[in-house]
């Protein structure tokens, strides 16, 4: 990396040549960054259904910041249902086509493109610190909730000595080099455990169960559940 720089490369050729080293160093790229997307996908729709009351059936779904839509995909299989309940929602469309789900475009990125009260669950995974404006979307998500639903949040606590400066490098490194989605290198917005909890309380939303189960992996991941409170809610 130092003989990178050294070299006066630009940002792009550095983020090149480090791909090129990972590439030719193949074991130590799979290690680092690559997983096998359905074993990944499917790990995280049953960690998701467990953690959630158990006989909860949710009719209809929304995946926040659904990426590639695998794991919505495999969370409406898990509850058997059709891909016409079943939704995912980006600010950036690159979902695979052919899956199991109905990807939502947004046109004002600030609402998200459905009525009131209308999923039963809302799941966000690794979203939240990437959103430009984390509040609103929880709002969004609140709004589009039904007073019974429940939304699960997978977000790192980066509250451990270094731990915001460890997710930023960590995630510079992954979008701006593995995967070259610059726009997700970019707003990075890491909180610990507690800011976090605020951030969904203001929401209008009580944490229902909280699960450290991942805490062995190094940038400390967190499950959240939470139902609507009774209130009515933050408005941006
Ligand atoms: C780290 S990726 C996680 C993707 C997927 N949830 C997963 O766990 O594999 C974060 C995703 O959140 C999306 N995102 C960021 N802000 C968003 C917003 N306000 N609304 C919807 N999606 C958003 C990004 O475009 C990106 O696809």
């Amino acid at each position: 990396m130092g003989a990178l720089v050294e070299q006066g490369l630009d940002d792009k050729s550095i983020y090149k040549s480090l791909r090129q080293f990972y590439e030719k160093n193949e074991d130590v790229f799979h290690a680092c960054f690559k997983a096998n997307k359905d074993d990944r996908a499917l790990l995280r729709a049953q960690k998701m259904k467990d953690l959630l009351p158990p006989g909860f059936r949710p009719e209809r779904i929304l995946d926040v910041g659904c990426g590639d839509g695998v794991i919505t995909s495999y969370l409406g299989e898990i509850f058997n249902l059709a891909a016409q309940n079943v939704y995912g929602v980006d600010i950036y469309e690159r979902h695979d086509k052919g899956l199991n789900f109905q990807y939502l475009p947004y046109s004002d990125e600030s609402l998200i493109p459905a009525e009131d009260d209308c999923f039963d669950l809302t799941i966000a995974l690794m979203v939240m610190h990437h959103a430009p404006d984390a509040l609103g979307l929880l709002a969004e998500m609140r709004r589009t909730l039904s007073d019974k639903g429940r939304v699960l949040i997978r977000e790192t606590d980066s509250g451990y000595p270094g731990g915001v400066e460890f997710n930023t490098v960590n995630d510079e490194l992954f979008f701006r080099v593995f995967q070259e989605n610059q726009s997700l290198a970019q707003n990075l917005n890491f909180n610990n455990e507690k800011t976090w909890r605020s951030a969904f309380e203001r929401a209008g939303f009580s944490i229902v169960k909280t699960n450290h189960s991942e805490c062995d992996r190094v940038f400390n991941p967190v499950w959240f559940l939470l139902e609507k409170n009774q209130g009515p809610g933050f408005s941006p």
